[in-house]
């Protein structure tokens, strides 16, 4: 794992935003397809705010580029406004469209959670990762836990998508969060990829903003190998995985 150190925010989510960008570029004028992991939560949208403009007005032909979220809650529908899908609508796929209507929405995929069978669901979502050929870029944030999508602390570091329950400091940092502090609102279960299925895009991007993830983030630099205490840590095991943060002193 490599780190970088950006100690003002918003060059660091220009300069990632500006990465991303550059690698989509280059597959997409090599008629590659591109798939990006995105992520949802605080920390990636300022790079978000960064991306969709460059994409959008890059004049680049979208129709090979393809999305793919880590997760969804179980419990709200796509329109509820925290459910992911709608974060991502309002946050990066609408305006994108807008921008550059070559983006397809067809092209984007969210763990489906109004289905009648969660884990039929999930085995559709893994397929279809494959079939589209895989990820070619994960945005990753980190929970203060440790976790990344809602992989909890105790899940295997070979864990498909799945079905997972939200442990209570996640659904507490959330409600504070995205539901008015209300942690009766933040749904206790939700459609995550596992970590396994993670670690299969071919290059990782990790962004740990803020003094509340120093801890963790120090826990987890400190590592030598991965534990299922800190679900993080399995990253060692990823050949190409870059962390930006904004902490220093680390
Ligand atoms: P955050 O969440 O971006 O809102 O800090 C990160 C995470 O829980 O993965």
């Amino acid at each position: 794992m490599q780190i970088v150190h950006i100690a003002d925010t918003t060059k660091l989510n220009t300069t990632v935003a500006r990465y991303i960008f550059d690698r989509i570029k280059s597959n997409l004028h090599q008629n590659r397809p591109f798939t990006l992991g995105l992520a949802t939560g605080s920390t990636p949208l300022g790079i978000y705010r960064e991306l969709v403009p460059l994409l959008g007005a890059s004049g680049l032909d979208l129709s090979g580029f393809y999305t793919f979220n880590l997760d969804e809650y179980i419990g709200l529908t796509q329109h509820h406004p925290n459910s992911y899908h709608a974060e991502m609508m309002t946050n990066f796929w609408l305006p994108l469209q807008k921008l550059n209507p070559t983006f397809k929405l067809e092209h984007t995929h969210i763990p489906d959670t109004s289905t009648q069978n969660p884990d039929e669901e999930c085995k559709t979502y893994e397929h279809a990762i494959q079939k589209n050929g895989g990820i070619d870029l994960q945005i990753l944030g980190i929970g203060t836990n440790g976790h990344i999508a809602f992989n909890e602390p105790g899940s295997r570091g070979d864990s498909r998508t799945r079905v997972v329950s939200i442990n209570e400091e996640t659904r507490k940092v959330n409600a504070d969060k995205f539901f008015a502090g209300d942690i009766s609102k933040v749904p206790t279960h939700a459609i995550s990829m596992g970590i396994g299925t993670i670690l299969e895009a071919r290059e990782i991007v990790l962004i740990a903003l803020g003094e509340s993830k120093r801890e963790i983030m120090t826990r987890l630099l400190n590592l030598v190998e991965p534990t299922e205490n800190i679900p993080a840590s399995f990253l060692l095991q990823h050949k190409n995985t870059k962390i930006y943060t904004d902490m220093s002193n680390m």
